[in-house]
Order: C-alpha cells, then sequence, then structure tokens
C-alpha cells in the first residue's frame, strides 16, 4: 500500500534541518566509500568491524542497507544502492541457512529486498522477500494468536515467547499479502496484533517488553522483565517499537483501534521524554540514578510520531511532528557525531538498561534518525 506523504510544517527548526541534511549527506557519503558491503553495528574507536563475519543471523544486519536506501532516495547517488545490493546478498547466507533465523526477518529484509524491490522493481529481491514473509508466517502460533519471538537458549523452550518488538516486523506481512493478494499473511499480522494489543500493551499507555504465553492454548503466563530496568518498568526502546509499530499496523490495515493505540502510547512517550528533555531515559522507570539516556528509543519514536502525524487531522498533527522535532533535534545537539572519518552517527544508544553498551553509536540509532530527518524534509522511502 504505498501513500503519498504528508506536508509537515516544521516551522522554526528549518534552519536546523537544512544544517543537519548538509552534515548528513557529508557524513553517509564518506561511510557509505568507507564501510562499502561490511555489515556494521556497534563502533570500536571511531570503527565499525564486520558484524557479518561475525554473525550472518544478527537481527540488525539490515539497518545500514536500509539508510543506504534512504540516502539513494534522498539523493539519488548511486554508490548508496550499490551498497545496498552488496549487502542484500550476502544476507543470503542467513535467508538460506535458516537455523539462526528468528522473528526479525522483517527488520532484515524490509530494508535489504523488499526496500530494493520496492524501489527499482528488481524481482529476485521480491523473491526474497517473498521468502522472509514466509519465515515469519511459519513463526505463528495459531493456538496463541501470535507469532513467536526468540528461538530456544540451550535447553530452555521458548515457544510462547512473544515480545513488543514484533509490531515492527508485521509489515512485512502486510507487504507480502499486498504483493501476492494472498490474505493469509495480513491475517496472522492481524491476529498477533490484536493479541499484544490485548496482552502486552498496559492501561496507561506503556508496554510490558516480554509476554510468555502457553503455546498450547495462549493464556497468559508470565510478564517478565527484558531489556528494562525491571518486571513492570518502562524499556523505552520497547515503548517506542510498540508507538511505531501500532501506527505502521494502522497504515497497512486502516484499524481506528491501531491508530488509538499508537496514539495512547505516544502520549505516555512525549510525557515521559518531556521530563529529561526530550532525551528519553533507557528506562522510564528506572532509578533516579545512573541517569542512563537511550537515543535509538527517541529516533524510532520520532519516526513513529511522524507516522501518527500523518494519519491524523491536520488540527491533530502538530503534537506529534513538534514532538519528534525535539527528540530528534535534542539527541542531534547532545550526542551526533558528524565527523566524516569517524564512523557512527549519533551517540547515546543503549542496548539494554543493564548492558556494557550504554550510550553508545548503534546502528539502528542511525538508520531511525535518518529516517525521521528525511521525513521531515518530505524525501524519505517508505521502508515498512
Ligand atoms: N529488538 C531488540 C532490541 O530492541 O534490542
Amino acid at each position: 500500500m504505498t501513500k503519498a506523504q504528508t506536508k509537515i510544517e516544521i516551522g522554526g527548526s528549518r534552519e536546523w534541518l537544512d544544517s543537519t541534511l548538509d552534515k548528513l549527506k557529508l557524513k553517509m557519503s564518506a561511510e557509505c566509500a568507507r564501510i562499502g558491503g561490511s555489515i556494521p553495528y556497534i563502533p570500536v574507536n571511531g570503527r565499525y568491524a564486520d558484524w557479518g563475519k561475525r554473525d550472518i543471523y544478527w537481527w540488525t544486519n539490515g539497518f545500514w542497507p536500509g539508510m543506504l536506501w534512504q540516502m539513494h532516495q534522498a539523493t539519488g547517488e548511486i554508490a548508496y544502492r550499490d551498497t545496498a545490493e552488496q549487502v542484500e546478498e550476502r544476507l543470503d547466507e542467513a535467508l538460506h541457512g535458516f537455523d539462526g533465523l528468528h522473528h526479525d526477518v522483517g527488520f532484515m529484509w524490509l530494508h535489504t529486498a523488499v526496500a530494493n524491490y520496492r524501489l527499482t522493481g528488481n524481482v529476485r529481491s521480491r523473491t526474497r522477500g517473498l521468502h522472509a514473509a514466509n519465515i515469519l508466517a511459519g513463526r505463528y502460533n495459531p493456538a496463541g494468536q501470535f507469532l513467536r519471538a526468540w528461538n530456544d537458549e540451550g535447553s530452555h523452550n521458548r515457544a510462547g515467547w512473544m515480545i513488543v518488538d514484533c509490531l515492527m516486523n508485521v509489515p512485512l506481512l502486510y507487504w507480502a499479502s499486498d504483493e501476492t493478494q494472498d490474505p493469509r499473511y495480513r491475517d496472522i499480522a492481524i491476529r498477533h496484533v490484536d493479541t499484544v494489543l490485548r496482552t502486552t500493551l498496559r492501561a496507561d499507555g506503556s508496554s510490558n517488553h516480554i509476554v510468555i504465553l502457553d503455546p498450547n492454548d495462549g493464556t497468559v503466563l508470565d510478564k517478565p522483565g527484558g531489556q528494562g530496568f525491571a518486571e513492570g518498568s518502562s524499556w523505552s526502546r520497547g515503548q517506542a517499537w510498540a508507538l511505531y509499530g501500532m501506527a505502521l499496523s494502522h497504515r497497512h490495515t486502516q484499524k481506528a483501534g491501531y491508530l488509538d493505540a499508537a496514539k495512547r502510547i505516544a502520549h505516555y512517550f512525549i510525557a515521559n521524554a518531556a521530563l529529561t528533555e526530550y532525551l528519553p531515559l533507557a528506562d522510564f522507570r528506572a532509578p533516579e540514578e545512573p541517569v542512563v539516556y537511550d537515543t535509538t528509543a527517541a529516533a524510532c519514536a520520532a519516526c513513529g510520531l511522524l507516522e501518527i502525524a500523518e494519519a491524523v487531522e491536520e488540527h491533530e498533527r502538530r503534537l506529534y511532528v513538534e514532538a519528534a522535532i525535539r527528540m530528534l533535534r535534542a539527541a542531534e545537539q547532545r550526542f551526533a557525531n558528524w565527523a566524516p572519518d569517524e564512523d557512527g552517527i549519533l551517540g547515546g544508544g543503549t542496548v539494554a538498561y543493564f548492558s556494557e553498551e550504554r550510550e553508545v553509536p548503534i546502528i539502528y540509532g542511525d538508520y531511525f534518525f535518518i529516517e525521521g530527518v528525511l521525513r521531515l524534509s518530505g524525501q524519505s522511502a517508505h521502508l515498512w
């Protein structure tokens, strides 16, 4: 389903946006030449290693090509397209290897193969995208009506595990139904999203990270803490996945309940981010000390807010656009590294509240920052 981008009024932020776009073009041009078909994740001493050599199945392996496709769309430069295609081909090892695959096939192939097909019509890429969609559909549990998250770890069976992050993967299923005119993929997506609405989102607009269901009948068994501070807390990237994920499901289904949910999560997110000058904490319900930010949550939430802005009437739009700009600006001003000879754009990303990788540049933070900035300038590609 394609849809013209709504023109966004950015008011007094035009100067910031123009100068950020100029810096982004310089930085991405240098990174593209230096990184090429290598697969970046987190830089060490200003340099990315090739994460694809370490783990070709890693869930973030599609974000670098996603950044390249966004830049290709915005600038028309061929080098971005050619480099994104190199990574897409490398990921065939994972697509055909299968065993290490998981629910994050959407993150991996929406930004590689499906992006390529959408932007160039490449039919080999379409096949890869449909292959990935079938793998995701194969993780559907009809008894519990949910998409299974992670694989088993050792003897630890995770057949009933569902995580909020997966909302960002279901657009692969909507795309597959649009592409094949076969409703099965969309039906699975909707049933999963409805289970998330019922079991994972909380009444105050926040979300659990993990919900464990009985895989035989879908009964809720447990809601443990995940990448946030503790059980019942509020991991901010999880809130951002919920916000943007619900907004995307609304985009693909036009179901009013999904937009209502996205707005509820957005209002919760904005209220909490406002307490820390629009730089979200890694967990909104963590103790006051230590202060740990997560700019990846800011950038992803900003894209979700801009998606909501496209879905609402003009008189409602300003709240979402203004909050998105505040988060992107706050993250950029405090944490951006525009030096073209160093890898990584947006510092301040946090893998998990208790992770060693706190307030560092992470590739998905850069992806969402680029998408957000290009959305504001009306130059983004729709890759979801
Ligand atoms: N989807 C895993 C994460 O957000 O860290």
